[in-house]
């Protein structure tokens, strides 16, 4: 059965490919109004479950479920989901009101009330001065709109859209991800993105879908995903630069790190099924610490600057470490010279911890980071 609050909801979706299984069984449940980003590397099966929510893709199990309709066997055509592969795509010899209202000529619609609903539309965007322009007079953010606008019109149960920043760069793209926000909150569509970006997730979703070989990963709030990764490699894919990650082993009552004279004690909130790597003494184990969690102190452990990168806001500093690096964040007024020794130490509510075999992330709470007395 399918909640009645969900707008799209797959339920054991999979898809093969021949040998190949391109995604997984897969539950996801997107609300009506939300927005929802797929985010994943290149190959990972994002487009194949978005065509499988438009109808362009048959699953080789599961079903979907549309306003708590199954529309699993429903051609895209009937699913009342409008599919925007990439927005570039206006008529030119058409006004960009004319452009709006084209789909609901199309559809039958008589021309006096496509037109109203097409400057309605406009004026819900804020687009409403362009309506008589020809697309070719306007800037690429605006054409780019009136193509959101055009596939608006229609109110369908939701949009889908595959890398539809994909080919825009630099500053276009940072525009035009504000203005899809931006639409997305005027107009209450409900929204389901891909992308390979995670700047672009984290900016733009309510609630991000990550994925990796098939598998649906992690799927939570932006926040939630950059502080409480599911796992290694989440916490590695999302921030940039990602999490640093340090090898770690249980001595005692102690964690201690690969590299750097740093001890952790954690409290061990539950019990993970399947974790047995890191029990016990010599376990191993995993610290994610992000580099606004790493810490200047007196009595930190030390490590050699590699580098530095002045970035306006913060500078961004290199450490080396045994035989890999940590990057921290530090205020812009804080200058170090290169192969300078400093003391670090860990924010502990920012240490997150993985099994050392596994990678998933570890109900333990940091209480403490203390420097290694020197021996
Ligand atoms: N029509 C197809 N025929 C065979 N393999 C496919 C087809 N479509 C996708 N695949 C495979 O399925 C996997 C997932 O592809 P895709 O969904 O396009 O990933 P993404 O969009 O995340 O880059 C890849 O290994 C890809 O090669
Ligand atoms: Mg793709």
């Amino acid at each position: 059965m399918s909640a009645p609050q969900d707008r799209i909801r797959l339920e054991g979706v999979a898809r093969k490919f021949g040998a190949t299984i391109a995604v997984y069984p897969t539950d996801l449940a997107v609300a009506p109004g939300e927005f929802v980003v797929i985010l994943g590397p290149s190959g990972c099966g994002k487009t194949t479950t978005l065509r499988m929510i438009a109808g362009l893709e048959r699953p080789s199990q599961g079903s979907i479920h549309i306003n708590g309709k199954d529309v699993t066997r429903l051609r895209a055509g009937e699913r009342d989901i409008a599919f925007v592969f990439q927005m570039f795509s206006l008529y030119p010899h058409m006004t960009v009101k004319e452009n709006v209202a084209f789909t609901m000529l199309a559809q039958g619609l008589p021309a006096t009330e496509a037109g109203r609903r097409a400057v309605d539309m406009l004026r819900r965007l804020g687009l409403e001065r362009l309506a008589e322009a020809r697309p070719g007079a306007l800037s690429g953010g605006d054409q780019q709109r009136v193509a959101l606008a055009r596939a608006l019109v229609r109110s369908p149960q939701a949009f889908l859209m595959d890398e539809p920043l994909g080919t825009l760069d630099g500053s276009l793209r940072e525009e035009m991800r504000e203005s899809l926000r931006d639409i997305h909150n005027r107009s209450g569509a409900t929204t389901l993105l891909v992308t390979h970006d995670q700047e672009e997730a984290m900016s733009l979703a309510d609630r991000i879908a990550v994925m990796k070989d098939g598998r649906l990963i992690q799927f939570d709030h932006p926040r939630t995903i950059y502080d409480s990764p599911a796992n290694l490699f989440v916490a590695d894919f999302v921030g940039s630069p990602g999490m640093n990650i340090l090898r770690a082993r249980r001595e005692g009552e102690w964690i201690a790190l690969a590299g750097l004279d740093l001890l952790l004690r954690v409290a061990e909130d539950g019990d993970v099924e399947g974790v047995t790597a890191n029990k016990g003494p010599g376990g191993e184990c995993r610290l994610g610490v992000r580099p606004e969690n790493v810490l200047l102190s007196e009595n930190g452990a030390p490590c050699v600057v590699e580098h530095t990168e002045a970035l306006g806001s913060h500078n961004m500093l290199s450490l080396r470490m045994g035989e890999g690096f940590l990057k921290a964040w530090i205020p812009a007024g804080i200058r170090f010279n290169e192969g300078e020794t400093v003391r670090v130490t860990f924010l502990p509510s920012g240490c997150r911890w993985f099994d050392g075999v596994s990678g998933e992330a570890l109900p333990w709470r940091t209480l403490e980071a203390a420097c290694r007395p020197t021996r």
